[in-house]
């Protein structure tokens, strides 16, 4: 049985202040406790404390980071660890997103190195995979997934391997207003679990989730989570406002 997890990804939006409006609003939304949806967000470092110190009334969210390094401490200029993350509240970091792979020059290498070390620490990794535009065009999407998903997990065991969460974005589809359709978003994350259930066996692959990202918004996450291999979603631009964050916990209940 795997958990639907509806994780909002702020990127570089929402200073300390913002961060606690946000919460206040998301408190009026009177949202019950979700019974079968976990829910996240990840604001900037910056903003983790505001957000954590505004959990008490709202116990049921949970807080992460968009990025960490692999070291624990030491001369890591403009660089934070995962005991940092830890202290600060967190319980979850996003790894690899397709923004630091393209302007920050992730690759698989380090993305499985960070994701080990998040693993090491008893947080939750959210590692993202996706193909550019250029790639989906020529047809290569597959193959460049599946490079992806061997890169980042090769070596894992199968105990790692079920405590990470993938997120599969469409490059194409960030940011962009262009959703994959349900039935293409299905049919890669069918694909990532046969690489997965090649990689770790079936049981394993059939444990780990995988969430879409990629424009989802309360206008189509019903339609994208009806979908049998699509755990959950990581959203940017609508997890920003309190009322369209609480509207995708409501759809994910409700599916
Ligand atoms: P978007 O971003 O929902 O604004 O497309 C998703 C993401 O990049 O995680």
């Amino acid at each position: 049985m795997r958990t639907t997890l509806i994780a909002g990804n702020w990127k570089m939006n929402m200073g300390p202040r913002e961060t606690e409006a946000f919460f206040e609003n998301l408190s009026k939304e009177k949202l019950a406790s979700p019974k079968k949806t976990e829910a996240l967000i990840c604001p900037p470092f910056i903003s983790l404390i505001s957000a954590a110190t505004r959990l008490a009334s709202l116990p049921w969210v949970k807080i992460g980071a968009q990025n960490v390094h692999f070291e624990n401490n030491g001369a890591y200029t403009g660089e934070i660890s995962t005991s940092m993350l830890q202290e600060a509240g967190c319980t979850h970091v996003i790894i690899g997103h397709s923004e630091r792979r393209e302007y920050f020059g992730e690759t698989d290498t380090i993305i499985q190195k960070k994701t080990r070390k998040v693993l090491e620490s008893g947080l939750t990794p959210i590692t993202c995979v996706g193909e550019v535009l250029e790639e989906r065009k020529s047809g290569s999407h597959f193959d460049v997934v599946t490079t992806q998903v061997k890169g980042a997990f090769e070596g894992f065991s199968t105990a790692e391997m079920e405590a990470t969460v993938i997120a599969y974005e469409p490059v194409w589809a960030i940011g962009t207003g262009e959703t994959a359709s349900p039935e293409q978003a299905q049919e890669m994350h069918a694909h990532i679990r046969s690489i997965l259930a090649e990689m770790f066996g079936s049981e394993t692959a059939e444990n780990v989730r995988i969430l879409y990202g990629g424009s989802m918004k309360p206008e189509n996450a019903g339609e994208l989570l009806a979908k049998r291999d699509v755990d959950g979603g990581l959203i940017g631009g609508a997890s920003l406002a309190a009322s369209s964050f609480a509207e995708l916990i409501r759809i994910a209940e409700a599916s």
